[in-house]
């Protein structure tokens, strides 16, 4: 039977048959899954999704190694029990191009070998972009989950990769509905479904153990309410030293306590630039290493308000409802601003100072990004799709 369903299969690609139709022909019930990961927010992305992709399917999970430290990969397999990867590729850094064609060419050979029905793949990064060509190409399936975000900047290599990512997945997952109307402008209309947010999942899945098992808290000495939660790593801000140098005179001068997080990418470019000895002799900031999701969780929490220029936070920030402020000058995460949680500061000193000391919202929120069950959504739209 498997050789026979194999052998069609060669028989379709070879005849270009569209891969939905191959899909739903193909599978009956269980479908063969491979999923590509490869940096820290994948890693949260996938939890949820995984676990309830595997109580009926068959799941190969790549991790493409583009984040590789331990407090960047595996502490996150760990606490969020994410079965271990069936492969590494272990590409590392490097150039967006050679990190993006190492990851292509080992994503091919999997697929090639494992065969799948379909390929998951997650938000924004170098490892989306690599499984979302290597799969299409292969006429296989892909699944994107927090499809359709939009910051409208080119200049982030992670809008690349969404808009290439978007336009070549069969199904696109859409976290919330304003993704759903980006897509509709870009005249991408098929297989696009509103399923809520998974790293709200995560969020509510993961929130208790947090609460159970994070010690941060006490670790740093740490009262509710009484410091400033800073993570601070997009290319944007990183790699212009104007940028870092308004960042860094900001924080220093609003002179609250700050709890910084350093992502590696973040730490080598403060060196470059000379401002880490500015940072540590500050006496209002203190700098630790990258901390695992259920440290993040409390920090988040417990913060008086969290200063970010990263994606996730800014949705984490608001769930918590804690003022964000964030270190960019758009966000894909729209709602968060319109409510009145999220102010857009950039890299200038001033809106960064007068933003720590004045940015106090009250307004009410809304359940934009869903209840908790986005990754039980999406495996119901797959199971629909097949059966129909
Ligand atoms: C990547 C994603 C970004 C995501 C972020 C989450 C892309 C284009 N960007 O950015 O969307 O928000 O992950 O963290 O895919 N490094 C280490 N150890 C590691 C990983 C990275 O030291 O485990 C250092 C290396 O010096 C590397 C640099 O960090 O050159 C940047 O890593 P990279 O994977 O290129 O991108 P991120 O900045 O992490």
């Amino acid at each position: 039977m498997w050789f026979l369903t194999r052998l069609c299969r060669l028989f379709d690609i070879k005849n270009q048959v569209d891969p939905k139709r191959r899909l739903k022909r193909e599978t009956g019930v269980m479908m063969k899954i491979v999923s590509i990961v490869g940096a820290r927010p994948q890693f949260v992305k996938a939890a949820p999704v995984s676990k309830a992709l595997r109580r009926r399917h068959h799941e190969f999970l790549v991790h493409t190694g583009q984040h590789y430290d331990e407090e960047m990969s595996q502490i996150f397999f760990d606490e969020l029990e994410i079965p271990r990867p069936d492969m590494n590729l272990g590409v590392g850094s490097g150039s967006h191009a050679r990190q993006t064609a190492d990851m292509l060419v080992g994503i091919e050979k999997i697929i090639n070998q494992q065969q799948p029905d379909i390929v998951f793949i997650y938000g924004d990064t170098n490892s989306t972009l690599a499984g979302a060509i290597a799969a299409s190409k292969l006429q296989v399936c892909v699944a994107h989950v927090e499809a359709g975000l939009r910051s409208y900047n080119r200049m982030m290599p992670e809008e690349i990769n969404r808009i290439m990512a978007d336009k070549i997945s069969t199904f696109l997952f859409c976290p919330t509905k304003s993704a759903v109307g980006n897509l509709g402008r870009e005249g991408i209309i098929d297989g696009v479904y509103h399923t809520g947010d998974v790293m709200i999942d995560a969020l509510l899945q993961f929130s208790e153990l947090a609460q159970k098992r994070s010690a941060i808290m006490d670790k740093l000495n740490l009262k509710d309410k009484d410091y400033i939660l800073l993570t601070l790593h997009r290319a944007q801000n990183t790699d212009s030293s104007a940028n870092m140098t308004n960042i860094v005179n900001a924080l220093v001068h609003c002179k609250k306590n700050i709890i910084f997080p350093v992502h590696p990418r973040t730490k080598k470019y403060l060196d470059e630039y000379g401002l880490m000895g500015k940072l540590s002799d500050a006496g209002n900031l203190r700098l630790i290493a990258p901390i695992s999701y259920l440290d993040m969780i409390m920090l988040e929490k417990h913060a008086e308000k969290i200063v970010t220029d990263s994606g996730g936070v800014q949705k984490e920030a608001y769930f918590f409802k804690v003022p964000c402020i964030t270190m960019r000058g758009e966000t894909e995460w729209v709602e968060t601003v319109q409510d009145g949680w999220n102010i857009l500061v950039g890299a200038d000193y001033e809106s960064i100072v007068m933003a720590i000391r004045d940015f106090n919202p009250s307004t009410e929120q809304h359940q934009h990004y869903g209840d908790g069950t986005a990754s039980h959504n999406i495996c119901s739209i797959l199971e629909k799709e097949i059966k129909s």
